[in-house]
């Protein structure tokens, strides 16, 4: 494994994890013999069959994939290649017509006889490794078959469907279901809105459309909206190679800015409560963009962070794992859940963290100035907080 950063490379020569991921530690440490960590490319691809280019690609000013990242290693690649039929595969979501560029350049580098095939990522943060051992589907895409025949048979001994396509398609797959999944957010999300102007809970709502077969259960969970590094720029990224290749996708487009309206909602309901912001106290439970993961990119906390300090709140934070110091300047970050209560005029549960649901709210509402809860993602007991004298609002529980 190569990497350009090296305090990465050490971190993983000492047999740490740079990352939080569940498991992830255990499984580097046992198979530690077969794992080598180099910044020389040179020496990550001697002898290699596959190639794996699993680099960034944030979002540019425009929102289209910054591809600077997969080009410096297509660029690196050196021109001693062992092996017969070396295979470059991508991992890294990138945008539909990447593939073709790169067998361009490789093979203006004449490069020929080094292979390319798209094998793009579906695995979640916080459940990699079990979405990576057991996926929904393997998608290969290749231009010539033997190529993905090579990538296929390395995923013998993984079960799930494999589904072979072209290239194009294959980049597609991974822009696709990642749109899809941000629109069923947003879908669920504004029918949450709904619910609350009209009395409806969107929790049985959403309980009862996903026991229809044809929608299924899965991505219905309405709350602050969705963040992290894949979904904000997987989203954008589409949006704009559509409108790059002169098609306006507004389905898409209104999905992303439902999104950014859901996360400044919150705002809207401690005003309802407490009237002007000014000089009120807000406590943001939970920072990472989800649970189980300590990044921080794209979080929904960090521009709920900056609208209330835009409105006059001081804003505490706290988060069992993530360390939001960096991304969240002017928040006081507590080390508990009840220390960034003390003397709050309302909490909001930003992250649907597991150690939520275990705080004694008796002895938080009394630490609080106001017992108010704002809970963003629907993850606690109304009952449970109006008996200790809470204000609850969920997210369209207007049933409640
Ligand atoms: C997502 C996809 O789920 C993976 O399949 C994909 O491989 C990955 O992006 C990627 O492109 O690399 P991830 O960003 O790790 O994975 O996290 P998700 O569990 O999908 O959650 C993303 C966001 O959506 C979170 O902020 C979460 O709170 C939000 N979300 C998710 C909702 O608001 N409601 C839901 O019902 C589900």
């Amino acid at each position: 494994m190569r990497d350009i950063v090296a305090e990465k490379i050490e971190t993983l020569e000492r047999g740490e994890v740079p990352i939080y991921e569940p498991g992830l530690a255990e499984l580097l440490e046992r198979n530690r013999p077969r794992l080598s960590y180099t910044l020389d490319v040179g020496e990550a691809i001697r002898d290699a069959q596959f190639l794996y280019i699993c680099v960034g690609t944030p979002p540019t000013a425009s929102g289209d994939a910054d591809l600077s990242a997969v080009w410096t290693v297509v660029d690196e690649l050196p021109r001693d290649f062992d092996g017969e039929r070396p295979i470059v595969v991508m991992k890294s979501t990138v945008p539909v017509g990447t593939g073709t560029a790169v067998r361009a350049a490789l093979d203006a580098r004449g490069f020929e006889r080094v292979g390319y095939v798209s094998n793009p990522e579906f695995t979640a943060e916080g459940t990699a490794i079990d979405d990576f051992m057991h996926p929904d589907r393997t998608v290969i895409g290749s231009f010539r078959p033997d190529d993905g025949d090579a990538v296929e048979r390395l995923h013998e001994g993984i079960d799930g469907p494999i589904v072979r396509m072209d290239v194009a398609s294959a980049e597609m797959v991974k822009l696709a279901s990642n749109a899809f999944l941000v629109t069923r957010i947003s879908f669920i999300n504004e029918i949450a809105n709904v619910c609350e102007v009209t009395g409806a809970d969107v929790l049985r709502v959403a309980e009862a459309v996903g026991l229809d077969h044809r929608l299924g259960p899965h991505f219905l969970r309405a709350g602050i909206g969705f963040g992290g590094s894949c979904f904000p720029k997987d989203s954008l990224a589409l949006k704009q190679l559509a409108a790059n290749s002169g098609y306006h996708f507004q389905l898409l487009s209104a999905v992303i800015e439902v999104n950014e309206l859901q996360k400044r909602r919150v705002v809207n309901k401690l005003k309802k409560h407490l009237g002007s912001l000014r000089g009120k106290r807000v406590a943001l439970l939970g920072l990472a963009f989800k649970p189980n993961t300590d990044d921080m990119r794209e979080a929904p906390s960090i521009v709920l962070a900056a609208r209330l300090a835009a409105e006059g709140a001081v804003v505490s934070g706290w988060d069992p794992i993530a360390d939001g110091r960096a991304a969240l300047t002017g928040v006081h970050i507590a080390g508990s859940a009840l220390e960034a209560l003390d003397g709050a005029d309302a909490a909001v549960v930003v992250t649907e963290w597991p150690e939520l649901r275990e705080v004694d709210w008796a002895e938080a509402g009394a630490r609080m100035e106001n017992r108010l809860m704002v809970d963003g993602r629907n993850t606690l007991d109304p009952e449970e907080l109006r008996a200790h004298g809470f204000e609850y609002e969920g997210i369209g529980r207007g049933g409640e």
